[in-house]
């Protein structure tokens, strides 16, 4: 018999054709650990997939065809332990990633890769850290390919736009700790919050254009708008380290224009936007979020340094989750959280 529930999102559709449904308990494969979930996010991109975007790409990998179990973070308990795992413990409340796949996050167990799953440190709480494991993830495979870090971010001038955001806050929260000097751009009503994070300087996008913007700048981050691209690689100063974007038209090139001249306008744009990085001596990328150690270890230690938070601004349980695709979709504040 069934005892464990899951979040389906039956077809593509705005709002979502969501439904919750009872489900067995997922039994772990060999190196996975299965996770009774104590708190999933709702990220933009679980909003996007929801209306079918990037679906034929992501088909790839099992994780365009409906029905799907969308969602990438988890905190909660391990139940069962498959063949293999030596890290984890049942009983043990863990955090983690789960890859983007058909079978998501947005259930009431999860079987998942031990190697994503790192320890709960003491009182931290479900929801506010299943805000962060996607998104600090993303954010530091952004920070790689612009080629900052924690041994060379100080004193240098960091441009970000979508500086408000998740994937923004977390790198304000994290340069300014680094040393780093941070331009944040947003627009007017998020000023006061991205100086409160620690932004030396903030562009308001609504007040000023873009195309003012100063040739400063050592590295550029964009999780704002792909359009915004070349004027934002334009602030680059001339042998910077690089720039990084997570809004690249990769997925939609694919979804509007098919296989074919889809790939052909990607490598348009890619090849367009990294000639204009590489005439200031930078390099330049775009960003696809994968799980990886790494980052998750550096979570780990951060979150134990008391080091990042986001703001959750709703908690709901599965059966209120079109409120919290709602939240994200009305681009309310804070991140939406479920509790199965
Ligand atoms: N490629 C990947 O693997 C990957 C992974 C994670 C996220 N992403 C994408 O990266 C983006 C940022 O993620 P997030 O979680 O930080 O999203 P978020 O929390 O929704 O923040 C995005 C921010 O961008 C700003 N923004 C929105 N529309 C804009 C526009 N038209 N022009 C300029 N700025 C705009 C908004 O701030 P202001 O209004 O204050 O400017 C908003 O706070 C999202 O589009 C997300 O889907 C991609």
């Amino acid at each position: 018999m069934s005892n464990a529930q899951r979040l389906l999102c039956l077809s593509p559709a705005e709002p979502p054709a969501l439904s919750v449904e009872a489900a067995a308990v997922p039994r772990p494969g060999k190196g996975e650990v299965v996770v009774r979930v104590e708190a999933a996010s709702v990220n933009p991109i679980d909003v996007k997939r929801a209306g079918g975007y990037g679906q034929r790409l992501l088909k790839l990998k099992g994780a365009g065809k409906f029905p799907l179990v969308l969602g990438n973070d988890i905190v909660g308990i391990v139940e069962t332990v498959g063949q293999g795992v030596t890290t984890r413990r049942p009983g043990e409340r863990v955090f983690g990633l789960v890859p983007t796949g058909k079978v998501g996050a947005h259930a009431s167990h999860v079987a998942v890769d031990a190697r994503w799953l790192r320890p709960v440190g003491e009182g931290q709480d479900a929801a506010a850290l299943a805000a962060l494991p996607y998104t600090f993830t993303t954010l530091w495979q952004a920070l790689r390919k612009v080629g900052l870090d924690a041994g060379n971010a100080r004193g240098r001038e960091v441009l970000i736009h979508g500086a408000s955001g998740g994937l923004g806050r977390l790198a304000i929260q994290l340069l300014v700790r680094w040393g780093a000097t941070v331009t944040a751009i947003c627009s007017t009503a998020n000023v006061e919050t991205c100086k409160d994070l620690g932004a030396t300087s903030v562009w308001d996008r609504q007040r000023t254009s873009l195309s003012g913007l100063p040739q400063r700048y050592d590295a550029v981050l964009n999780f704002g708008a792909w359009q915004d691209e070349e004027r934002l690689i334009g602030a680059l100063k001339q042998g910077a380290l690089g720039s990084a974007t997570t809004v690249h038209p990769l997925l939609p090139n694919i979804d509007k224009l098919g296989w074919l001249r889809g790939a052909w306008q990607t490598r348009r744009d890619m090849r367009r936007a990294s000639g204009l990085a590489a005439a200031k001596g930078a390099r330049y990328g775009w960003v696809v979020f994968k799980p990886e150690e790494e980052a998750l270890d550096a979570l780990h230690r951060l979150l134990s340094e008391g080091a990042l938070a986001l703001p959750v601004g709703i908690s709901v349980p599965l059966s209120e989750a079109r409120q919290a695709f709602a939240h994200v979709a009305r681009r309310q504040p804070g991140r939406a959280i479920l509790l199965p």
